[in-house]
């Protein structure tokens, strides 16, 4: 009896810690480096060993970064509009339904890798409701958290953080730019990846707002427009050791991803879709009418959610460089062989890795033309800073690579009805090609998109309008 008694209670107080390991008989999340997780990954595809990036920082290393118009390498695009098959596509019907959904598979499997079928729902829940004045502008910013349902691995958590500032004298719901946010404290997120990006940054001018000029969240107010923050390492961290957790980690219960499981970028793009969906349920917020920005490594992240979401109107592309406006068929600057390293392979598919080692950037099915093609026919803004002169970002993100990239992805806007940047010929700094549904400039300054704002407002005024007030006065 006694026996019985003891094997009841003790029962009784180890049941909660049973019936943990019973929903959860999975086995505990990885905590690896990025060095090892860039390992495995290797081991995973067969890859032996993986050729050297372009050292941005050294012109006298062997691998130095090519920066010679003359040094670079003849290559041929994959046509955009031509199918697998060999059938040419001639009418929009045929984009929609073959070609388009074929590029899209190519990207997802083989660069920036798939978003699986099952990933949790977020919920939106508004933390903080406060005015400010943005500049001389009243405001109202609500500060948002979307919190991942994390049944499936209660140990990772993923609180995506955003902000939406809208115009307190709004009449009616607003459009809005969202912008991927840096978080500043010290030094950005990540901190500089590889030896040459390290070497770019210190050059680099500076992320903040154009000096004495309105800050780009003023400018889009004025327009009684709102904006928005999201904060990309809410996500998914900026960094390989990360791959276990943030949402991707989630997603795969604490264990690596498979060779075509997506990267932080697909990951930070999938965020703003989330963002966006926020948006369609906020009354303040005109869902219709949201623009996508971000700079660098958010640049690549902004154009990957531009091309992925078709219900982002309009796209600010800031200074994305390799993996993303620019041409990675094109040895300038920066390299595929950068981005398959241990320190930037993070926002890639895993299967990208092949390119940088067994496969060369010529065995890539797709190019970045055609991701820029994505986003047709919705504009699209190319944006970088100065190569050269005082303050200029230098050459690494490869300007012209990215212009480009930009005209070869004009056919495909231009079969939907829409103007591409009608010219093949590289502009001038601070020459705006805005007359199509993409454009491209390139500012005097550093890297950042601060001196871009105003010709990228003027640009959008064309297709984003704030509508009147709904009938029947103030909300
Ligand atoms: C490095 C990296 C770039 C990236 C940039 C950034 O320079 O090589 O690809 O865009 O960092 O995000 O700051």
């Amino acid at each position: 009896m006694r026996r019985i008694m003891l094997a009841s209670l003790s029962l009784t107080l180890v049941a909660p810690a049973f019936a943990q390991t019973a929903r959860t008989a999975d086995p505990a999340p990885l905590e690896l480096t990025a060095r090892q997780d860039h390992k495995l990954m290797m081991e995973a595809l067969g890859i032996k060993s993986l050729r050297d990036g372009a050292n941005g920082g050294n012109r006298n290393a062997p691998n130095a970064a090519n920066y010679d118009e003359s040094k670079v390498k003849p290559f041929t695009l994959p046509d955009p509009l031509v199918c697998a098959d060999g059938a040419k596509v001639a009418t929009p019907e045929q984009w929609w339904t073959k070609r388009r959904p074929e590029i899209v598979e190519e990207f997802d499997r083989e660069v920036y890798g798939r978003v699986p079928k099952d990933v949790p729902a977020v919920k939106w829940e508004v933390v903080e409701t406060k005015r400010e004045t943005v500049g001389a502008i009243a405001a109202v910013t609500k500060q948002l958290v979307g919190r991942v349902d994390n049944s499936r691995c209660p140990s990772i958590k993923v609180e995506i953080q955003l902000t939406l500032t809208t115009p307190a004298e709004a009449k009616g719901p607003v459009p809005v730019m969202m912008e991927f946010g840096f978080v500043f404290g010290g030094r950005r997120p990540g901190g500089p990846p590889t030896k040459a990006g390290a070497a770019f940054k210190t050059k680099a001018a500076g992320f903040g707002p154009p000096a004495g000029g309105p800050s780009w969240r003023e400018q889009v107010l004025a327009k009684g427009w709102g904006c928005a923050i999201i904060v990309p390492v809410s996500i998914q961290a900026d960094n390989g050791a990360g791959l276990t957790k943030g949402i991707i980690g989630l997603c795969n219960k604490g264990q690596p991803r498979k060779p075509d499981d997506w990267g932080s970028l697909r990951a930070w793009a999938w965020g703003a879709s989330r963002a966006l969906d926020y948006f369609e349920t906020d009354k303040d917020v005109d869902a219709k009418q949201v623009g996508i920005e971000g700079l660098s490594r958010y640049g690549k992240a902004a154009l990957v959610a531009m091309a992925y979401d078709q219900r982002f109107a309009i796209g600010f592309i800031g200074s994305s460089g390799e993996g993303g406006a620019k041409l990675h068929r094109r040895n300038f600057g920066e390299l595929v062989e950068n981005l398959t390293g241990s320190g930037e392979y993070h926002w890639m598919a895993g299967n990208f890795l092949k390119y940088g080692g067994p496969l060369t950037p010529a065995d890539l099915p797709v190019d970045a033309h055609e991701l820029i093609a994505l986003c047709a026919p919705r504009p699209t803004f190319i944006s970088y800073g100065a190569s050269s002169g005082p303050g200029s970002e230098g050459q690494w993100l490869d300007q012209r690579g990215s212009f480009m990239a930009a005209v070869a992805a004009g056919p495909v806007f231009r079969l939907l009805g829409k103007k591409d940047l009608g010219t093949s010929e590289f502009p001038a700094v601070e020459t705006p090609i805005v007359d199509g549904e993409l454009a491209y400039r390139q500012h005097k300054g550093g890297h950042t998109t601060g001196p871009n704002w105003p010709t990228f407002l003027a640009f959008a005024d064309r297709y984003i309008h704030l509508k009147a007030a709904p009938a029947g006065g103030d909300r």
